[in-house]
This record gives C-alpha cells, structure tokens and sequence, in this order.
C-alpha cells in the first residue's frame, strides 16, 4: 500500500546498496516511491519499475522524469516478469523489489470498487483490460468456489456467506459494495464480528486476492525474480496479510541453506525476524501497519 509512502525506505535503501551501480528492478512498482528514493540515492543505477495498472504507470511516469535514461517503466504482470525480463535483456540484477497490492490510487477512487466504505461498483481489478470483476465472481461463482475464497483469508463462517450470497442473487443481481455489506452483516453472526477489522472489509480482501489472482501471481513472480538475480543478489520483499506472508516464507524454507538438501541450497535469510514497520512510519501511513519486511540473498 502506498500514498507516495510506503513502509521501509530506510530498510530498502539499505539493503539495495549493493545495486548503487548496478540494476534494480521493483516489480509492483505503484507510485515508484522506492525508485524516487533509489536514484536520489544512487545516481548510477539503473531502475526498472513494473506494474499492470496504467494509472500506476501514469504516476511513475511523471515521477521519474527527472531520471532520464536511469529510470525504465513497463507495463508488466508480476507471473509475466521472465518474459519481460527477457525482451528488456536484462541481465545482473543486484536487487529485486517486492511491493504487492494495493495503492492510494485504488483505495481513494470510488469507481475502481476497492473498498466497501464508497458503496459504489464492485470492481477490484489492477488491470482495468481484464474482464473479471468481484461483481463477476459474487454473480456467477458456485457456494463452493465462493466459500474456497472465503476461506483463504479465515473468515469466520464462510459457507454460511457463500450461501447467503448464492440467495441473495435469487432476488437479482449484486451490484455495490453497500449490498455487500448487507448480506455480510445478515450472513455472519454478531458474536463472530472482530473488533479490529470488519468483516465486509475482510470479504472484499478475500474476493480483491481472488480476482486478480494475487497469490498465484505473488508465487510465481517470486519464483522467477529469484532465479534473475545474480548469485549474491537480494529479494527485498514486503506483506501486508498472512497469504502474501506465507508464499516468501515457503519459498525461503525450501532454500535454505540451513534446512534444504544439499543441491537445494539457494538462498541466505538475512532478516533473521520479519521487520516491522516504525510507529512513526506508521502515524504517517495507517494502512502499511500489519506489512512485515523480509530479505533473501541468493547464494553464489
Ligand atoms: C503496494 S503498491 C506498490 C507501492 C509502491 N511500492 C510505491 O512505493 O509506490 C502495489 C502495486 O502493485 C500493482 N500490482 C498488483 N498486482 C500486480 C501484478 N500481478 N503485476 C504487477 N503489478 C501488480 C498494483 O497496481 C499497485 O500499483
């Protein structure tokens, strides 16, 4: 999540040093906050920015300028980065920046139906060519696929809401988020609301992950980010939820040096704990305050 001020720049700043004259590439680039702080920094480098959304790549665009040739801005999805890399042929990439989800730009605008506070549309798409909307997916998906998606972020009874949505479109179709959070407040018990987070907002997470397929997109792109860097190279990477957490810390497990079997052994944790992000960076950003910072190096 970004607004121009994403969590760990101090941390980002640090651990890409070994690209001052190298290449970075940040592959959900948003607002290319980090590259605006990475060229400031270091002068010599070279930064490639990717993302899918065009009103991401619009604001990269104007924010770069001033770089010149040192900053490269393509329209990319994540699970699409080997080909991209490929076509750009790019080669010794010291660092790799990992950002996922979702930025101001998406948050604050009604129409791109991200969040169920603006009782507007149920859109929720990254790439706006793309054909899937939420209103889609709470339209035609089966109890089952819909209680599968529910599940995935542990939300509490989510057969019962699969259902009651399933019903509710016997009565015509869902189309606003207000509707949502009709049939979520009726669906699931009183007793089982969280204090913290609500649950309609909990459900649009759910059905944002499913239609833009963040976490198969977030497995594959780590997966092929890793294997561009050099040896000694480093994956910066970011959560913001358990899901996107769970997909770093099972591909690091698989290659460690400490746990891997011997031909496995690829990469070297060197954020021994997750890092959390500081209060301060906190009080200037709300919405960054569950993201956690992990780094891998690839090993020689
Ligand atoms: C949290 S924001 C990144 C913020 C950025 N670090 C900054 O400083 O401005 C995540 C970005 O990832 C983009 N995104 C989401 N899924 C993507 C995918 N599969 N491929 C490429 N970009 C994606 C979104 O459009 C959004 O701009």
């Amino acid at each position: 999540m970004s607004n121009h001020n994403p969590p760990f720049k101090n941390e980002v700043l640090v651990y890409s040093e070994i690209a001052a004259k190298g290449n970075i590439f940040d592959l959900y680039g948003g607002d290319a906050s980090y590259g605006v702080l990475l060229l400031r920094k270091f002068p010599d480098l070279h930064y490639w920015y990717f993302d899918l959304d065009q009103s991401a790549l619009d604001t990269a665009t104007e924010r770069l300028l001033e770089f010149g040739q040192k900053a490269h801005i393509k329209r990319c999805n994540a699970r699409d980065l080997d080909k991209r890399i490929s076509e750009e042929g790019l080669r010794e990439i010291d660092v790799a920046i990992y950002d996922p989800g979702l930025r101001l730009g998406h948050v604050e605008n009604p129409e791109r139906g991200f969040l169920v506070k603006w009782h507007g549309p149920l859109d929720g798409r990254y790439d706006q060519r793309q054909q899937l909307t939420i209103a889609d997916v709470l339209n035609h998906e089966s109890v089952d696929v819909l209680t599968d998606i529910f599940t995935t972020v542990e939300m509490p009874f989510p057969r019962r809401l699969a259902e009651a949505i399933v019903n509710r479109r016997k009565s015509g179709s869902i189309s606003t988020s207000r509707e949502l959070t009709e049939i979520v407040s009726k669906a699931i018990p009183f007793k089982a609301r969280r204090k913290k987070v609500s649950l309609e907002v909990i459900a649009m997470l759910a059905l944002r992950i499913y239609v833009n397929d963040e976490l198969g997109a977030l497995a594959e792109a780590v997966r092929k980010g890793f294997s561009a860097l050099r040896p000694g190279g480093r994956l910066l990477t970011i959560s913001y939820h358990s899901g996107e957490a769970r997909i770093y810390k099972e591909f690091a497990k698989k290659y460690d040096e400490r746990y891997a079997a011997e031909n496995e052994r690829k990469l070297r944790v060197l954020t021994k704990k997750a890092l959390k992000p500081s209060t301060e960076e906190i009080g200037d950003n709300p919405l960054i305050r569950s993201s956690q910072f992990r780094v891998y190096e690839k090993l020689n």
